[in-house]
C-alpha cells in the first residue's frame, strides 16, 4: 500500500519531532503493509517549513536511517500547501513540490473557507488545472462547506481529486459521514493516513482497506490504498 500523506520527516512541522519518532512511524507503517510513504510537510502554516530546501536533506537523512535499521519503506517527498494568495506562483516556481517528476499532482490543504467555500475552491481548482496541475484535496471530508453533494460532484467532475483521511472512514461525525457518502458515490480517489506520529493519526492503511473492501469490493480497496497512488507517483492519468 502507498500512503500519500504523512508528516514523517523529523523536526520540520507539527509531525515527527526527531529521527527516532520518524523511525517508529516508518516501522509501524511497514508492519502494516505500507511499501511507500510520501512525506508531505506543511508549508508556512504555523510550524510548517518556510524554505523547501530543508526537505531533501531531511528525507535523505531518514532514508539512510531506514536502510541502516532494515526498515523496508520507500520514502518520497511532496508538500502540503495551504491556500495562499500566491498559490499559482508557488506552483509555477516549483516551491509547491509535486508528487511526480512531471510536477502534475500536487497536494492542497483544504482551507477553512466561509459558506461559499465550494465556489472559491472551484475557482482555485480551475486556475490550477489551467496551469497544468492536478490538485489533490487533502482531508476534504473536514470541510462543512462541502456538505452539499452537488458541490462535491461538480468539483470532482471539474478534475479535483479527493484524498480522504484513513481514520475518518469509521468516525461517527460529520467528517465520517461525508467520507462514507463520497466513498459510496465514487468520489474518493485515495485514502491516506496524514500521520503525525504513532499515536496521532497512526500510519495504518490496512483498516481502511478492509473497511472499503467490505463496503465497495476488493478492486476499489486496491485502487484507493495502492493503485491510484502509484499512478500519481508515476505521473500517469487515473482511470
Ligand atoms: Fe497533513
Amino acid at each position: 500500500m502507498i500512503d500519500l500523506h504523512s508528516h514523517v520527516l523529523p523536526g520540520l512541522d507539527d509531525g515527527s519531532p526527531d529521527l527516532e519518532s520518524s523511525l517508529d512511524i516508518c516501522r509501524m507503517a511497514a508492519a502494516d503493509g505500507i511499501t511507500d510513504m510520501v512525506a508531505t510537510p506543511h508549508y508556512r502554516n504555523g510550524v510548517g517549513v518556510r524554505d523547501t530546501g530543508v526537505i531533501p536533506p531531511a528525507a535523505d537523512l531518514l532514508r539512510k536511517a531506514l536502510a541502516e535499521n532494515g526498515i523496508p519503506l520507500a520514502l518520497h517527498v511532496a508538500i502540503e500547501m495551504p491556500l495562499l494568495e500566491n498559490y499559482l506562483e508557488l506552483y509555477r516556481d516549483g516551491t509547491w513540490l509535486a508528487y511526480d517528476p512531471g510536477r502534475k499532482y500536487i497536494l492542497l490543504e483544504c482551507p477553512p473557507l466561509p459558506i461559499n467555500g465550494a465556489q472559491v475552491l472551484s475557482r482555485v481548482v480551475d486556475a490550477l488545472l489551467r496551469a497544468g496541475a492536478i490538485p489533490i484535496l487533502a482531508h476534504p471530508e473536514r470541510l462543512p462547506f462541502l456538505d452539499r453533494i452537488e458541490d462535491v460532484i461538480r468539483l470532482r467532475r471539474q478534475g479535483a481529486l479527493f484524498q480522504v483521511t484513513a481514520g475518518a472512514l469509521a468516525m461517527h461525525s460529520s467528517s465520517g459521514h461525508r467520507a462514507r457518502e463520497w466513498l459510496d458515490r465514487d468520489i474518493v480517489s485515495f485514502v491516506a493516513t496524514d500521520t503525525h506520529g504513532t499515536n496521532r493519526r497512526p500510519p495504518i492503511l490496512s483498516e481502511p482497506r478492509d473497511f472499503i473492501r467490505a463496503r465497495c469490493g476488493a478492486a476499489v480497496a486496491e485502487a484507493l490504498t495502492n493503485g491510484n497512488a502509484r499512478k500519481v507517483l508515476d505521473g500517469l492519468p487515473l482511470d
